[in-house]
């Protein structure tokens, strides 16, 4: 018998070779660690927005257009088209809102942009939200369009408070309960290592909400915008 016969060959294999297989694995695992550091240290080569643009970009939005959401966003993607060649980055000038549950909180995305290293949103509801941040392997640029964003850290007493024309940042690591005080739009930028984001962002679609709707055209949307931006070099 097949199973009888391999379990003998496994019993008699000199422990010598087994020692070799586990070298192989280690310096495996050692040169895929030392890869992914290598790689770790040297992501910002590829990334093209800047946080003070961004933030410059947010704050010239809100003064363009007050009072007037959709006009922030055409202010937005007008300027960054205009700014950054198409040749260099892709973006997404076609609004395709999409719900985004994630961390128990619930809201709709426009992707303007989404790459390996970075992305760029519109984020929020006219209906306010709470929940967690997730854990992130990016670091996160929160602008605020419209509305108030709270947040706290166990240990704080006290929450913070994100107003029109502020950015809350979160660096990578870092969680956080936060509140998306009625209405709240924002710009958010993240930089790093964005398909490790992924399954934070669909883990609710998938255990809770079954919206297989929005999972699929979440799914279908990012994966575009990634591919489009590999296919001019845009890691
Ligand atoms: C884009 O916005 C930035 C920040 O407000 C501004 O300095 C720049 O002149 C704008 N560019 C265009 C092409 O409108
Ligand atoms: C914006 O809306 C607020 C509240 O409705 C109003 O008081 C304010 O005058 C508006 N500002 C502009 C510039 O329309």
């Amino acid at each position: 018998m097949a199973v009888s016969k391999k379990s003998t060959k496994v019993r008699t294999e000199p422990s010598q070779s087994r020692l070799t297989t586990w070298v192989k694995r280690i310096g495996f695992l050692g040169i895929l660690i030392t890869t992914l550091g290598w790689l770790d240290s040297i992501k910002d080569r590829w990334y093209i927005f800047e946080p003070a643009f961004l933030h410059e970009l947010a704050q010239t939005a809100i003064a363009s257009s007050p009072n007037d959401t959709a006009g922030m966003i055409k202010h937005i993607v007008t300027n960054l088209t205009e700014t950054y060649p198409d040749n260099k980055i892709r973006l997404n000038t076609h609004q395709d809102w999409v719900f985004n549950n994630a961390g128990g909180a619930m809201g709709a995305m426009y992707i303007i942009h989404a790459s390996i290293t970075e992305y760029l949103i519109i984020f929020g509801t006219p209906l306010g939200t709470e929940g967690h941040t997730g854990i992130h392997t990016a670091d996160d640029y929160f602008h605020i369009l419209v509305g108030e964003q709270w947040a706290f850290r166990p240990g704080q007493l006290e929450m913070e408070r994100y107003t029109p024309g502020m950015v809350h940042l979160m660096p990578r690591g870092v969680a956080k309960q936060y509140k998306m005080h009625e209405g709240c739009w924002a710009l958010e930028y993240a930089r790093g290592w964005i398909p490790l984001m992924l399954p934070f962002g669909f883990a609710d679609t998938l255990t809770s909400t079954l919206d297989i709707p929005t999972f699929y055209n979440t799914a279908r949307i990012t994966g575009r915008e990634i591919i489009k931006n590999l296919l001019i070099g845009k890691i």
